[in-house]
């Protein structure tokens, strides 16, 4: 048995410094993420939810690296810490770890064929194949096959495809270079309601068949829950509670994500007993000194105000971070 998860990332830090205004003597940071750590096993999906602002993307642009962490560590299989890779390791580690955005009309260059779209990872990077114009043909309509589309499609433009279609094409582009690792920044957030489960059963059908793990961003806890084994909860930039998906949905500790499971449509308090939130997360430029949810949570109390509380173990791999649910 393999001992350490295929991918650990621990206490990440990201500090965008806003620059220095007429009134305000020092530049102040917006602190989008404040010690983030979570670990995924080989073949698994980690989902990571929170609202708008909670520094989800940014940790997924933390680890691809299109920016740079004020610190943290991150080790991605037989690499011990990609945040100390040069340009030239990070060239080849690239090919690995792809990743899939919310919108595939903007990710899509709209002058390029579906064929140089999806084979594009093939042709940088270390090792990239000098493959001849009918391989890359042949390999871009077997990609387009495995996602669902159809394989005569790779001389089109991405304007010729739908919302659903085009997140297909982005998910064949990511596969192309056989990648262990794929992150899914809110992939089905700007489908269709009745294209989404399609793309999300693609998705785990395609983790069956190759093992690739998966960190799943979005908003939607139902989506989340769907396709995670294990899942983090954000909040100002900070995991206030980890836990395996069917432990969070049924014995969620923090109130962050009680409040957010109680607003899942269908859900019984969703439609009575709960109680309204009017709150709004803390501003990111001067976070409390305590823990971030204090101004809306109905548990509080003054040690809250006072003390960030720690992420702790609550019961075998499910962590909260609450001074009043251990
Ligand atoms: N380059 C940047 N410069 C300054 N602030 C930034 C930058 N990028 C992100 N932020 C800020 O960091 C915070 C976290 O943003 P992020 O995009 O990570 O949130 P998110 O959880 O992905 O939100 P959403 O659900 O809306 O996508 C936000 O306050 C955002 O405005
Ligand atoms: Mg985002």
């Amino acid at each position: 048995m393999s001992s350490a998860p295929f991918i650990v990332v621990k206490d990440l830090v990201k500090h965008f410094p806003l620059k220095a205004g007429l009134f305000s003597r020092a530049a102040e940071k917006v602190h989008a993420v404040n010690g983030v750590s979570l670990a995924i096993e080989r073949g698994r999906t980690h989902g990571l939810v929170g609202e708008s602002g909670s520094g989800k993307t940014t940790t997924a642009r933390l680890l691809l690296r299109v920016i740079e962490p004020d610190s943290g560590s991150f080790s991605f299989g037989e690499t011990p810490d990609v945040f100390a890779l040069g340009p030239p390791e990070l060239k080849k580690l690239r090919r690995g770890m792809q990743y899939i955005f919310q919108d595939p009309y903007a990710s899509l260059n709209p002058k390029m064929q579906i064929r140089g779209i999806v084979t594009e990872p093939l042709r940088y990077g270390e090792g990239s194949s000098r493959l001849s114009s009918r391989e890359l043909d042949d390999t871009a309509a077997g990609l387009l096959e495995r996602v669902g589309l159809s394989g005569s499609d790779i001389r089109k433009y991405p304007h010729e495809f739908s919302g659903g279609q085009r997140q297909r094409i982005c998910i064949a582009r990511a596969l192309s270079a056989r990648p262990s690792f794929i992150v899914c920044d809110e992939p089905v957030s700007s489908l269709d309601v009745s294209i989404q489960s399609q793309i999300l059963n693609l998705l785990l059908d395609i983790q069956e068949e190759t093992g690739i793990s998966y960190l799943f961003i979005a908003h939607n806890l139902a989506v989340v829950f769907y396709l995670s084994d294990y899942v983090s909860v954000m909040y100002a930039g900070r995991i206030v509670e980890a836990g395996p998906s069917k432990v969070l949905s049924s014995r969620a500790r923090h109130p962050y994500t009680r409040l957010l499971l109680a607003a899942m449509p269908g859900n019984r308090s969703a439609e009575g007993g709960a109680p309204p939130d009017s709150g709004e997360p803390p501003s990111l430029i001067r976070l409390p000194p305590g823990c971030a949810f204090y101004s809306r949570c109905p548990q509080r109390s003054q040690e809250c105000a006072r003390e960030v509380p720690p992420l702790e173990e609550t019961e075998s791999g499910h962590h909260s971070a609450c001074f009043r649910e251990r």
